[in-house]
């Protein structure tokens, strides 16, 4: 067998888990994954059509995984017989469009719960399950501390908190040679958008400012060609800032 060969047959081999990988962002994910000769584990709490095509597109690399878990704890207990994966992508992520005065108890609550409690609870558990060599990819958002954000809250506060976790967790990590990387997008064309984000998005579209979900997809690619030495770094993606100049003259 020749180096190439066995190099693809050992690509062909490695798994990845998709937490939440079921729609936008996700799909292009796994995509991506699967034309790599990766085994995709797709966790969603519905099989939406979307995922149905692209798992009998790709037999048997993207292998749906329905759990609708009601809390975090359940998920953790259910997904963690799957945690002994080479890569594992916490995607998941609801977002609440709330001012920060209209934001209430229940709603900071959920969105600390579901996009940092469980990427924390399935970080501590993947220490343990992972393989040597493995990855971890975590969704944030790259925003200075100090900046605010009226629109979105909860979500804002509950992504900066997962990226103080992400760097405070990744040397621990990295002694058991596990990576782990933050992708931080500007805003992407997917299904968190409600409708009144899309009609302003669409104008940015326009602009060419707007991501699509495949260009999130190469910047994961981007990460497991970088060589193992690289670790701990918050990716930020997002299209040129000459684009975004042109969002006044709308
Ligand atoms: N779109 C953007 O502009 C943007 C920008 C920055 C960061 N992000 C982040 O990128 C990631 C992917 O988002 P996306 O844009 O691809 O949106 P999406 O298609 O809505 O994906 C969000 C995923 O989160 C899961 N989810 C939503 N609410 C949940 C809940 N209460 N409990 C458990 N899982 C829940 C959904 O799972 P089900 O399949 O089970 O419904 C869905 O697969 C998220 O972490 C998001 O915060 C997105």
């Amino acid at each position: 067998m020749s180096i190439s060969e066995s190099s693809s047959k050992s690509q062909q081999e490695k798994t990845c888990l998709m937490v939440g990988g079921g729609s936008g962002i996700g799909l292009a994910i796994c995509e991506m994954l699967a034309k790599r000769g990766y085994r995709c584990l797709v966790q969603s709490r519905t099989l939406k059509e979307e995922l149905k095509i692209l798992a009998s597109r790709f037999d048997k690399k993207i292998i749906p995984m329905l759990i609708d878990a009601r809390t975090i704890d359940d998920l953790v207990v259910r997904l963690s017989p799957h945690l002994s994966v080479d890569l594992l992508v916490l995607v998941h992520g609801p977002m609440y469009q709330k001012k920060t005065e209209e934001t209430v108890s229940e709603d900071w609550k959920e969105m600390m719960d579901w996009n940092v409690h469980l990427a924390i609870d399935l970080t501590l558990e993947a220490r343990k399950a992972m393989k040597s060599g493995g990855t971890i990819i975590y969704f944030g958002f790259d925003q200075p501390p100090y900046k605010t954000n009226t629109h979105t809250a909860a979500y804002v506060v509950a992504k900066k908190s997962l990226l103080q976790f992400i760097h405070q967790y990744a040397p621990v990590l990295y002694e058991r040679h596990i990576r782990s990387f933050c992708i931080a997008p500007d805003f992407v064309d997917s299904p968190l958008l409600d409708e009144k984000q899309r009609k302003r998005w669409i104008s940015y579209a326009e602009t060419g400012f707007l991501l699509d979900p495949e260009d999130i997809a190469e910047g994961i690619r981007w990460i497991l060609d970088a060589p193992p030495s690289i670790n701990r770094l918050v990716v930020p993606i997002k299209k040129w800032r000459s684009c975004r100049k042109n969002k006044s003259s709308l």
